[in-house]
């Protein structure tokens, strides 16, 4: 039987520090990287040579319209979204990327005991997506979360002294 191969998706992946570690420590997955920034996609695809890694692909368009037009329902064993919006505010909430509706995207394209891997620097924001997968049917909070690579926007908002909020969630149907 040919086994199917699991993949990870990175939305957002900005320099992709962590998608290039993704794919190095992955090497029997596809491992797939949505950004729309452009001089961030430079900079991953220059790793990716150095390191000829053949295992990752990286699609330079907006991720919510990858997900909903291009990616199969159930076929995604793993989604790392890590800071998704540096805008803290008040104004700017509603244009986050994390809402009920995406939630339930992330949830369709999800297979049956998939993870989602989250992190931001905003302790609102935080709290707003604890409570949307708290909220949406079939997610249950993960306790020991996979480790995962500081990314740039990581340590800029370390270096401020903001704190990191992480969290993640299995889908279980
Ligand atoms: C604050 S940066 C964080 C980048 C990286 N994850 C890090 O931690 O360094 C957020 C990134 O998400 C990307 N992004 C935001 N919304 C997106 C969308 N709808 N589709 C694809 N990329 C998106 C932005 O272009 C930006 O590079």
């Amino acid at each position: 039987m040919i086994q199917k191969k699991r993949i990870v998706l990175e939305i957002g992946f900005g320099d992709g520090d962590n998608l290039i570690a993704t794919a190095i420590n992955e090497p029997s997955s596809t491992v797939i990287g949505i950004e729309v920034y452009r001089s961030g996609i430079g900079h991953c695809l220059i790793n990716a040579k150095k390191n000829n890694l053949k295992n990752l692909k990286i699609i330079y368009f907006d991720a919510v319209e990858v997900l909903n037009q291009y990616v199969p329902n159930n076929s995604v064993d793993a989604i790392n979204i890590f800071f998704p919006d540096p805008w803290p505010k008040k104004r700017h909430r509603k244009r986050r990327l994390i809402s009920d509706a995406f939630v339930l995207l992330l949830k369709s394209k999800l297979t049956n005991h998939g993870l989602v891997h989250i992190c931001t620097d905003w302790p609102d924001y935080n709290e707003e997506i604890l409570g949307l997968f708290k909220h949406i049917k079939g997610f249950e909070p993960v306790k020991n979360i996979l480790k995962r690579t500081q990314t740039k926007y990581e340590r800029k908002a370390i270096a401020l002294g903001h704190a990191i909020y992480e969290s993640a969630y299995r889908l279980v149907l």
